[in-house]
């Protein structure tokens, strides 16, 4: 057993601190924001992930995780200090590290034994490097510590399940010794464990989303290009994913990524290259490819209504994918705000979001439940791929709205079920021609 400091209990922090305490450490979890920290010492998760709550009570209870939010008391005969803070985009797309400067500060005041800082916030290449200059300069008395990258792979909504098995671990530091001891903590999750020095690790976890990020903006553009010419675009991913070469994951086609990471590593990358005068045009790109696919609500809606000016638009799905309550950069902010500024009525519904989605959208209005929200619509929309609305009663559906018109923004209907329905259908380069009629 380990004693571990978490430093943020955001989406990353509060998973690897809970999942490490499950592995049989005393994890102490520590956050700047009190009223988070008062609610989970009272069971009160500060986030929608599936599974965290009961893993945290049941590990609460066993006595290996506690929360707190003084960096002396959480630091207090520790071997090692996760540092899982945001890392946002800044105002010219770099990431912004005055939390990830914060805790680094707070760590070198507080620490009175040896310490390993392992940065599992996502940082741009050089980090690591810095952060030890700031922890030099802020110990009052020298105090010998290392610094080691440990990036983050999970996802929102599959978080505990990514983070117990994930694909690989990757370690990079210039003190061999301390990676190997992180390297430890690590050896119960059973996967390839990569060592390498600190700024590499840094770069394989900006390379690694910037390549998935590609992956679909990539299969966006060949839906466009499916759209234009009447192929199915499902099929032709299918098609590609047998190849081992390319693998079917991250082949979605649809509205595109949205979310707290890929928006703002990919933008984060293209800066550092920018930075040292390497032109990113891939990168640059990608990020075009993927903004752009938010403009197809209103110009599918559109073309099937008329116009959307004072029509009744329902978006099913808010979080920017399933099974999470975040909304940042989710496409539904400016699906619902390209859709408002054209003279349309917006209506909302999202299993989970919805009570994050009402601050951010206050022109659209919530339902409580797809029927509801579908009554008097002139058009729905599908916008996150819930499970939930893989199995709606779509005959019901098609006699609530008032013209049954659907926009599948994430292709989870099949064209021809939907159309023999009498739904008037159109899917994200699904092959239809201008009536819809699939070629
Ligand atoms: P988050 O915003 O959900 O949580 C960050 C937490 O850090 C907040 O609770 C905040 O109060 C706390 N914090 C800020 N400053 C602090 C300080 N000085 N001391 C202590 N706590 C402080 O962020 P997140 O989504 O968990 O992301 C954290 C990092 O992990 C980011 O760099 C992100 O890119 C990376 N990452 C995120 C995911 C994901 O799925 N969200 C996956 C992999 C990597
Ligand atoms: C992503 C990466 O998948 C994680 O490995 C990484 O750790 C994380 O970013 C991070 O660095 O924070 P996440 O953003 O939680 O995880 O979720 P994803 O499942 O990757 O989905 C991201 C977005 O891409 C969602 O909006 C989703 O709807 C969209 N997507 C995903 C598609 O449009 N098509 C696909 O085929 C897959």
């Amino acid at each position: 057993m380990k004693q571990i400091c978490v430093i943020g209990v955001g989406y990353v922090g509060l998973v690897t601190g809970t999942c490490f305490a499950d592995l049989g450490n005393r994890v102490i979890a520590l956050d700047v924001n009190e009223q988070r920290i008062e609610n989970l010492k009272k069971g009160i998760m500060p986030i929608y992930e599936p599974g965290l709550e009961e893993l945290v009570k049941r590990n609460m209870q066993a006595g290996r995780l506690s929360f707190t939010t003084s960096y002396k008391e959480a630091l207090k005969g520790t071997e090692f200090a996760f540092i899982a803070v945001g890392t946002p985009s800044g105002v010219n797309g770099e990431a912004d590290l005055q939390y990830v400067a914060a805790a680094a500060r707070s760590v070198a005041e507080a620490m009175e034994a040896p310490l390993i800082i392992i940065n599992k916030s996502t940082v741009p290449v050089g980090t690591g490097d810095w952060v030890a200059d700031i922890v030099k300069k802020s110990q009052s008395k020298p105090i010998p510590f290392s610094v080691v990258s440990c990036p983050e792979f999970l996802r929102e909504g599959s978080a505990i399940s990514d983070f117990m098995n994930p694909h690989r671990t990757v370690l990079g530091s210039l003190d061999r010794e301390a990676a190997e001891k992180v390297a430890q903590l690590h050896l119960p999750l059973r996967a390839p464990i990569m060592i390498t020095d600190l700024r590499t690790a840094e770069m394989i976890k900006y390379a690694s989303n910037a390549f998935l990020a590609t992956k679909i903006s990539f299969i966006n553009e060949i839906a466009a290009i499916c759209e234009a010419l009447g192929a199915d675009v499902k099929e032709v991913a299918t098609g590609m994913g047998l190849d081992k070469r390319i693998g079917p994951m991250f082949l979605d086609a649809g509205l595109g990524w949205g979310g707290s990471c890929f928006p703002k590593d990919v933008l984060a990358l293209a800066y550092m290259a920018d930075e040292k005068g390497v032109e990113p045009h891939i990168l640059n790109a990608v990020s075009k490819v993927n903004y752009n696919q938010r403009h197809l609500v209103r110009k599918n809606l559109d073309e099937m209504l008329g116009t959307v000016k004072g029509k009744t638009i329902g978006l099913l799905g808010l979080a920017f994918k399933p099974n999470t309550d975040d909304m940042r950069d989710a496409p539904s902010i400016d699906i619902a705000q390209e859709l408002t500024a054209a003279g349309a009525s917006v209506r909302g519904y999202d299993p989970v979001a919805m009570e994050v989605a009402r601050t951010i959208l206050p022109a659209v209005e919530m339902f409580d439940d797809p029927y509801t929200l579908a009554k008097g619509c002139d058009a729905l929309v599908i916008v996150t791929e819930w499970n939930e609305f893989k199995q709606l009663d779509l005959e019901r559906i098609k006699g609530l709205l008032k013209s049954p018109v659907v926009y599948d923004g994430r292709n989870i209907y099949d064209p021809a079920i939907m159309r023999s329905m009498g739904f008037n259908y159109r899917g994200v380069g699904r092959g239809y021609d201008v009536n819809g009629n699939q070629h």
